[in-house]
């Protein structure tokens, strides 16, 4: 049985996990629009992927007799900038989640329910590689900086780095 204080806390991740979801579908679109059809896939597969970080909550609170709740989510931007711009916005928002699933962690101790801080043990290493991966396409990002045909070459190349949904690990 979760406590009132862990109930609450898994129900802000599933809050924020839901946001990520809606942000990075917004990015998708804006890329759409531009033109950039990897950068777009890339953020189309994100967003599902957050929706599944999402469910995989809302489903372990309803599993421990808790009430997960779907809430009212923050509209995200719908416009970017320039795309350096966009993947800092990403970057910089896995460094914010990182750090309230590390919140998520300590309340778990604190409250004693190692249930829950064993579950969310996956979420600490899904945000390792989140910033990782954020990392790595801002680094190509400034070394291409405002080229042009390098923007087409990186449009092409994220494609590989597409993530495949791996939420049922
Ligand atoms: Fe589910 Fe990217 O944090």
């Amino acid at each position: 049985m979760l406590s009132k204080k862990v109930e609450k806390a898994l129900n802000d991740q599933i809050r924020i996990e839901a946001e990520s979801s809606q942000i990075y579908l917004s990015m998708a679109s804006w890329a759409e629009t531009q033109g950039f059809e990897g950068v777009s896939a890339f953020m189309y597969a994100h967003s599902d992927e957050e929706r599944g970080h999402m469910l995989k909550l809302l489903k372990f609170v309803n599993e421990r007799g808790g009430h997960a709740i779907v809430s009212e989510l923050n509209a995200p931007p719908t416009s970017f900038g320039s795309f350096s711009g966009m993947f800092k916005t990403l970057f910089d928002h896995e460094v914010m989640v990182s750090g309230k699933i590390n919140d998520l962690v300590d309340i778990t101790l604190q409250e004693k329910d190692y249930a829950t801080h064993n579950f969310l043990q996956w979420y600490v290493s899904e945000q390792i590689e989140e910033e990782a991966l954020a990392r790595t396409i801002l680094d190509k990002i400034n070394l291409i900086g405002d080229d042009k045909g390098g923007f087409y070459l990186f449009d092409n190349d994220i494609k590989l780095l597409t993530a495949t949904p791996d939420t049922n690990q």
